[in-house]
């Protein structure tokens, strides 16, 4: 099965994303991830990405798809995928369609997380992950059980993303309006748009999503 979770910054499609890697064994694309690993290792890739994250704007669509293609190539993704955060433009859309069908796969489902846009600042500011294992946090929705201690890995080391300031991520959600939503028509046309209600509790969101995956 492959599915994309499509939903403004800070919506929770990584936060889904990792639950259903966890549940079912599919693999998460995120190409924001892809493009971080990309400025960390300070490839040609990212040495073009930097500045263009950093300012909340959109990576260019050869890029993105070009990880994509290279990531789907993997034989890790035979059991589905999910993509977290792609296709972002009317023309990643195109190109995801395109590299499906030259592998012979194609798309299940894709789910739109809902989400009122005023709520969306304080989530992405308040957010923080662990700096060994990439367990996500939040100032004031997921706090570790013992403060300052990781769950998963009991690291004390966390980090914050750069682009996670209130500036950007309205920038972020302008480029969201203006690029992303509009290609929701082109997947609805198709009967492939499944709506949940990203405000409801992480748990919830969650077993709304495996409800649609499970056909209920
Ligand atoms: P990317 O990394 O994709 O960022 P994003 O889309 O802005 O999404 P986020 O990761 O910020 O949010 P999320 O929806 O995953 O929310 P999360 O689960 O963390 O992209 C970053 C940049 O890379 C882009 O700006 C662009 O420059 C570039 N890029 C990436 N892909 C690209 C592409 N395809 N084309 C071009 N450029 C691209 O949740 C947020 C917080 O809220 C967490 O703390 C979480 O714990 C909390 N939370 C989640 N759900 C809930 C809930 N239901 N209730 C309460 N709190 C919740």
């Amino acid at each position: 099965m492959n599915i994309i979770l499509l939903g403004p910054p800070g919506a929770g499609k990584g936060t889904q994303a990792s639950r259903l890697m966890a549940d079912r064994g599919m693999v998460q694309l995120s190409t924001g991830d892809m493009l971080r690993a990309a400025v960390k290792s300070g490839s040609p890739v990212g040495l073009k990405a930097k500045s263009v994250m950093e300012a909340g704007e959109l990576v260019s669509d050869e890029i993105v798809s070009g990880i994509i293609g290279e990531r789907l190539d993997m034989s890790d993704t035979a059991n589905g995928v999910i993509f977290d955060g792609y296709p972002r433009t009317a023309a990643q859309a195109e190109q995801l369609d395109e590299l499906l069908e030259a592998r012979g796969r194609m798309l299940d489902h894709v789910i739109e997380l809902s989400v009122d846009e005023d709520a969306l600042v304080d989530r992405i500011v308040g957010r923080y992950t662990c700096a060994k294992c990439g367990e996500g946090y939040h100032d004031h929705y997921k706090q570790p059980k013992v403060a300052g201690v990781c769950d998963v890995c009991g690291s004390t080391e966390f980090k914050r993303r750069p682009d996670d300031n209130a500036e950007t991520v309205r920038t972020r959600m302008v480029e969201y309006r203006a690029k992303t939503a509009p290609i929701l028509p082109i997947y609805e046309a198709r009967g492939l748009v499944a709506r949940v209600d990203g405000m409801a509790d992480i748990d919830q969101v969650t077993q709304a999503i495996e409800a649609i995956l499970d056909g209920k």
